[in-house]
């Protein structure tokens, strides 16, 4: 089956059932991103009324196309796509992508049923029905009707929202939060979250893996628990599940005090099978931004260092809130830090470098932290002040932790202000410094990367 995977992820050629004439329409803007964004593989446009899409040869059906097709993709209305199955799994393709809409989720389950059946009556899988489509920056695979242009990276995206998938691909992009793969499951006839996960966790270009999800099938909750345990031992989880509150669980399936109760049982699963549950998809994106660009901590003592008290005393109430501990620096590492700072500034956690601090001084502390064995991680704070631009601080952060080499110890960013505040976070985002607009962020995310670490030494010891 993992064979089968790979053509979901790698496929070498890729079929658009319904590859349609007229820009704007959905058939039309899939194939159109497949190749657009660059995939190198096949591209064969199926359409029994055209002879050439995009300026690619169109058949009338996928018996027709000389060659094996790894994946089908099929856009074209549900009342034939049945058939067209039927015509997919005799042809030998290996995976279908269903766009279509109208299966179970409008009540015509045995359609869907039926789907599957056929599928697998012929070794395929069956991604879908119900979905946007299906992308894997790797292999320059845009196969969605999203936009055009992904910002790639190492963070995996599985949603069982289409819409919300569709808006956070733009969002990503304007973030430069960079993504692996990005995976519509809508309805889950067949592949599910967590057999998804499963081939997520062993590909070397995600490093973790977020998901959005409203339920589980009935009767799928243990298998889900099984396989997502073995995969958090490889990698982070981050799930954000809707439907938490009772209004929010009315809103998701209309049956208030059993789905209440059911969000109880999820997050106790959660915890059980470590995955890291987080409250907001900007939570979401932020951990995984930090498990994506650095290191696991490999202990719990935290350093802030900051030029400026008030987002120091910030971090440290959220670093209480959250569970980071700060490491209580000893004398001598105080006499370290104080040669950092001017007279009036603070050696204590968090290392307060002052409102006067220039680069060199954020340079100093920063080295003193990496090399330190009392430090284990490393939260940098800035407040915009008249004498250090934050371009300048972001710029010297990314050159010394490249000359450093092989990064150790997670070093996160939070920095307060204006557009050009912005901008630096920008740049550092862009270089794999995980960096955040305020304080309280880059605590929440270290703490998410803590909980992650304390769940696999619990495990693997
Ligand atoms: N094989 C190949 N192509 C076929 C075909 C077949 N058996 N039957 C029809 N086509 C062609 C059509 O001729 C058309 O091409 P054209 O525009 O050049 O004429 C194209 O396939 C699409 O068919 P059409 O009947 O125009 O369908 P549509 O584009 O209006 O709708 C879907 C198709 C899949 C988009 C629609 O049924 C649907 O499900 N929409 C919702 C999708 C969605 O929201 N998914 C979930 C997102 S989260």
């Amino acid at each position: 089956m993992a064979g089968n995977l790979d053509a979901l992820f790698k496929p070498k050629s890729v079929a658009v059932v319904g590859a349609s004439r007229k820009p704007g329409k959905i058939g039309y803007t899939i194939l159109r991103n497949i190749v657009e964004y660059g995939f190198k593989g096949k591209i064969y446009p199926i359409n029994p009324k055209a002879t050439e899409i995009l300026g690619l040869k169109a058949y009338p059906s996928v018996k027709a196309v000389p060659d094996d097709i790894d994946m089908a993709v099929i856009a074209i209305p549900a009342s034939k796509v049945l058939d067209v199955a039927k015509e997919c799994g005799e042809k030998g393709v290996k995976v279908l992508v269903v766009i279509t809409s109208g299966f179970a989720e409008v009540g015509n389950v045995e359609a869907e049923k039926k789907l599957v059946e056929i599928a697998h009556e012929h070794g395929m899988r069956v991604i879908g029905p119900n979905i946007f489509g299906v992308a894997y920056a790797p292999a320059k695979l845009n196969a969605t009707f999203g936009p055009k242009e992904l910002s790639e990276g190492s963070i995996a995206f599985i949603t069982q929202s289409g819409a919300l998938g569709i808006a956070l691909m733009g969002w990503t992009v304007m973030e430069k939060i960079g993504l692996s793969a990005l995976v519509s499951i809508g309805n889950m006839a067949d592949l599910d979250v967590a057999e998804i996960s499963e081939y997520l966790a062993d590909d070397e270009n995600t490093r973790v893996i977020t998901i959005y999800l409203e339920g589980l099938k009935p009767g799928t909750g243990q298998r889900f628990m099984e396989i997502m345990k073995r995969v958090a031992v490889k990698k982070p989880i981050i799930v954000i599940k809707a439907g938490r509150g009772k209004r929010g669980a009315v809103a998701a399936a209309s049956h208030t005090g059993a789905l209440a109760g059911m969000d109880q049982v999820y997050t106790a699963a959660f915890k059980q099978t470590g995955i890291l549950r987080a409250r907001t998809v900007e939570e979401m994106f932020d951990w995984a931004r930090a498990f994506a660009d650095q290191p696991i901590p490999r202990g719990e003592k935290t350093i802030i260092i900051t030029n400026g008290g008030g987002v120091g005393v910030l971090a440290t109430d959220a670093a209480e809130e959250y569970g980071v501990p700060l490491v209580t620096p000893s004398e001598e590492l105080k006499q370290k830090f104080r040669e950092t700072m001017p007279w009036f500034g603070s050696p204590r956690n968090p290392v307060d470098l002052t409102g006067q601090a220039v680069v060199d001084n954020y340079v100093k502390a920063l080295n003193i932290a990496f090399d330190h064995p009392d430090i284990d991680n490393i939260i940098v704070l800035y407040c915009r002040t008249a004498i250090l631009e934050p371009i300048d601080l972001a710029k010297a952060i990314v050159e010394l932790v490249r000359e450093r080499g092989e990064q150790s110890k997670p070093l996160l960013v939070g920095m307060v202000g204006g557009r050009d505040v912005y901008e630096a976070m920008q740049y550092l985002n862009e270089h794999k410094i995980p960096a955040y607009p305020s304080p309280e962020r880059a605590v929440s995310s270290l703490a998410a990367m803590l909980r992650y670490m304390r769940y696999r030494n619990r495990i693997i010891c």
